[in-house]
């Protein structure tokens, strides 16, 4: 297909190319017949490659297109969701100009509905989630000025459930916010580089000596063959971090004493490796699977609350592992091993030495393949 020449495009390419490059937002030129002339690098970011040549009608598969096509119409704004894994969303501005050239604007609305949802979510959960913990701190409040109890002990004790509460609210309002923070860039993808093991080991020596007092212990199983690159990825350590913690901390809270935690490590395949994290403990039972990255979901609401989780943990790990690109799995075998896998993309791995990060700081034998802590 050939363009019809003389359009405005063509009486203007350099000042259309210029401010499609000034542009945040997508800016799409078509033909009078809909078949795309030029885009702009937003536009491919939004959209993909291979944008010119194809028709507006395949790159936004609505009814509206291909209606404003035929109809020669004029104006008209419509609302896209591409088919991706992260949702994004966005608003397409049509216009047809004079020559029947048709111009599209594209804006990304991703960020501006993730924070309403965000916003939406969090009140609700938050009043609903603090109302226990404060009822029971305004309850001891009110006994203790009346004056009820007189003896020492009794108001040591109550004020020891207070100081549990009051950790209680503030451990689910850092949650919280740490939740809509990943939230909100979910679809963002982060770009300086993590060392994958680095951060594993790091949280393993963090978590042992919890691991220790219930008689158990967190082994690191890494296939990956000694001597091989270092596991690099893109993202941020601190929420690579926060996965790992989370993901073992529950091994260890929710597994039997006695009993090993495995952390296993694949060799990278396919540009990525896969890391388990196992527990041996109570079965989960199926039906629960799927919802135990639901915000504020516990299987045993009850017990959870009793070893002080707020069950935003998964729901946390959830979205970094989704913002990194990432996919996790969880089964339960009837044996009671509960295995949670996160594939992750890794990248070409830098000369060892090149990162330089907190953690490899605290963590010291950064080559060192044993686990250390
Ligand atoms: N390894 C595990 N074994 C058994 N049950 C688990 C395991 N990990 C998570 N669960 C179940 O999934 C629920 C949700 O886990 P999540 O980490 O989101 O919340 P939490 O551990 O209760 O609280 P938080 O992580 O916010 O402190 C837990 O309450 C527990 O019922
Ligand atoms: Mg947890």
């Amino acid at each position: 297909m050939n363009a019809p020449p003389d359009t405005a495009q063509h009486d203007h390419p350099a000042l259309f190319s210029e401010i499609g490059r000034m542009l945040d937002d997508g800016l799409i030129i078509a033909n009078a017949g809909g078949e795309i002339q030029s885009a702009n690098t937003a536009a491919v970011r939004f959209l993909g490659e291979g944008l010119v040549g194809a028709q507006l009608e395949a790159v936004f598969p609505m009814q509206e297109t291909a209606d404003f096509i035929q109809s020669r119409g004029t104006e008209r704004t419509l609302s896209f969701i591409p088919d991706s894994s992260v949702e994004m969303e966005f608003k397409v501005r049509i216009r047809r100009m004079e020559g029947g050239q048709i111009m599209v604007l594209v804006l990304d609305m991703t960020l501006q509905r993730n924070l309403e949802k965000v916003r939406r979510d969090f009140v609700a959960n938050v009043s609903h989630e603090l109302r226990s913990p404060l009822t029971s701190l305004a309850g001891f409040i009110e006994t203790i000025l009346m004056n009820e109890i007189r003896d020492w002990p009794t108001q040591q004790r109550f004020l020891r459930i207070m100081e549990e509460e009051s950790g209680r609210m503030s451990r689910l309002i850092d949650d919280l916010l740490s939740l809509s923070r990943v939230e909100v860039d979910e679809h963002i993808i982060p770009d300086a580089t993590v060392p994958l093991m680095e951060v594993v080991r790091a949280v393993i020596a963090s978590l042992e000596t919890r691991a220790s007092k219930n008689n158990m212990r967190i082994v690191l199983d890494d296939r990956h063959p000694p001597g091989a690159p270092r596991l690099v990825m893109n993202g941020k350590a601190d929420e690579i971090n926060e996965v790992f913690h989370n993901l073992i901390e529950n091994a260890v809270k929710y597994g039997y004493a006695d009993t090993d935690v495995i952390i296993s490590v694949s060799q990278p395949q396919d540009g990525h490796v896969v890391i388990g994290v196992a527990n041996t403990g109570e079965q989960i039972a199926s039906r629960h699977l799927n919802r135990l990255t639901e915000r504020f979901y516990r299987v045993d609401k009850a017990r959870s609350r009793q070893i002080g989780g707020t069950g935003l943990g998964l729901a946390i790990v959830k979205h970094i592992v989704n913002r990194h690109r990432g996919t996790m799995d969880i089964s339960s075998s009837p044996q009671g091993i509960t295995r949670f896998v996160v594939r992750l993309p890794v990248v070409a791995a830098p000369a060892s030495g090149d990162w330089h990060g907190d953690l490899t700081d605290d963590h010291g034998g950064e080559t060192s393949d044993e686990v250390t802590g």
